[in-house]
C-alpha cells in the first residue's frame, strides 16, 4: 500500500506574536488539525499548580506528565480537559504561562511530552504552533514558518485580550513577564526557542492578521 505523507506546518515563535490566531485560522482554511503545543505545557502546569508540586520536583513532574490525559476540542477557541475537568478557563492565566515556562525547561518533561504532541500529525494534515515544532517536534515538516513581533507590540496585544475578558492587568508588568519568558524559552539548554532550518521569518509588528496568513499561503499552496 502507498504511504501518505501527512503535511505539517509548523509555527513557531515566543509568545503573543499572534501565533495562536494564526494557526488556528490556518487550520481552518486549510481544513487541516491543530496542535496548540503551549497548551499541553500550560496543562500540565495547571496540574501542578493544582496538586502544589513543586516546580523543581522532577520525579513528581514526569509522574504527572505520564499520567495525564487531556482531550482537546477545537472551535473558535479551543477547549481543553485535564483528566476529564474543564480547565479552558484557567489556561490563559498569566500564573499558568509562567509555570509552563519553568517546567518546559526540563529535558526530562520535554522527552515525555513529545509523543503526545506528534500523535497529532494526522490526515489531512497538521498546523503545529509552539516554540520547537520546526527544530525538534517535527524536523521533516514540508512548511516552516518563524512568527515574531517586538516585545512592546506583544505586551500591547496580551495587554488588550485581558482588558477584554476583563482580567485587570498592567502594561509594564506584561512587558517584563514577556522579556522574561522569552529569555526563559531562548536560552534553555534542551529545544530552545530558535529559527528552524529553511523556515520563513515573519515580523508581525506592523502587520494585520490577514497579511500574516495571506503570507503563509502563499508558501503552502
Ligand atoms: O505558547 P504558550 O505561551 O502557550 O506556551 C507556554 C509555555 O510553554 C512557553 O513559555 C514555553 C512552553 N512551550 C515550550 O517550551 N515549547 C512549546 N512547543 C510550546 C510551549
Amino acid at each position: 500500500m502507498r504511504q501518505v505523507t501527512v503535511p505539517v506546518l509548523t509555527i513557531d515563535g515566543p509568545s503573543g506574536a499572534g501565533k495562536g490566531t494564526v494557526s488556528r485560522l490556518l487550520a481552518k482554511k486549510l481544513g487541516w488539525h491543530y496542535l496548540d503545543s503551549g497548551s499541553i505545557y500550560r496543562s500540565l502546569a495547571i496540574a501542578l499548580l493544582k496538586q502544589s508540586v513543586a516546580l523543581d520536583d522532577i520525579p513528581a513532574i514526569v509522574e504527572m506528565a505520564r499520567a495525564m490525559v487531556l482531550e482537546f476540542e477545537c472551535g473558535d477557541d479551543l477547549a481543553v480537559k485535564l483528566n476529564g475537568e474543564d480547565i479552558t478557563a484557567q489556561l490563559g492565566l498569566e500564573k499558568t504561562g509562567i509555570a509552563a515556562s519553568i517546567i518546559a525547561v526540563l529535558p526530562e518533561v520535554r522527552a515525555v511530552l513529545l509523543q503526545k504532541q506528534q500523535d497529532f500529525k494526522q490526515a489531512p494534515g497538521l498546523v503545529a504552533d509552539g516554540r520547537d515544532m520546526g527544530t525538534v517536534v517535527f524536523p521533516d515538516a514540508a512548511y516552516k514558518v518563524f512568527l515574531t513581533a517586538s516585545s512592546e507590540k506583544r505586551a500591547e496585544r496580551r495587554y488588550k485580550q485581558l482588558k477584554e475578558k476583563g482580567i485587570d492587568a498592567n502594561l509594564t508588568g506584561l512587558t517584563k513577564d514577556i522579556e522574561e519568558r522569552d529569555r526563559r524559552d531562548r536560552e534553555r539548554a534542551t529545544a530552545p526557542l530558535s529559527l528552524a532550518n529553511g523556515a520563513l521569518f515573519i515580523d508581525s509588528s506592523d502587520m494585520t492578521i490577514d497579511a500574516v496568513i495571506n503570507q503563509v499561503l502563499g508558501l503552502v499552496q
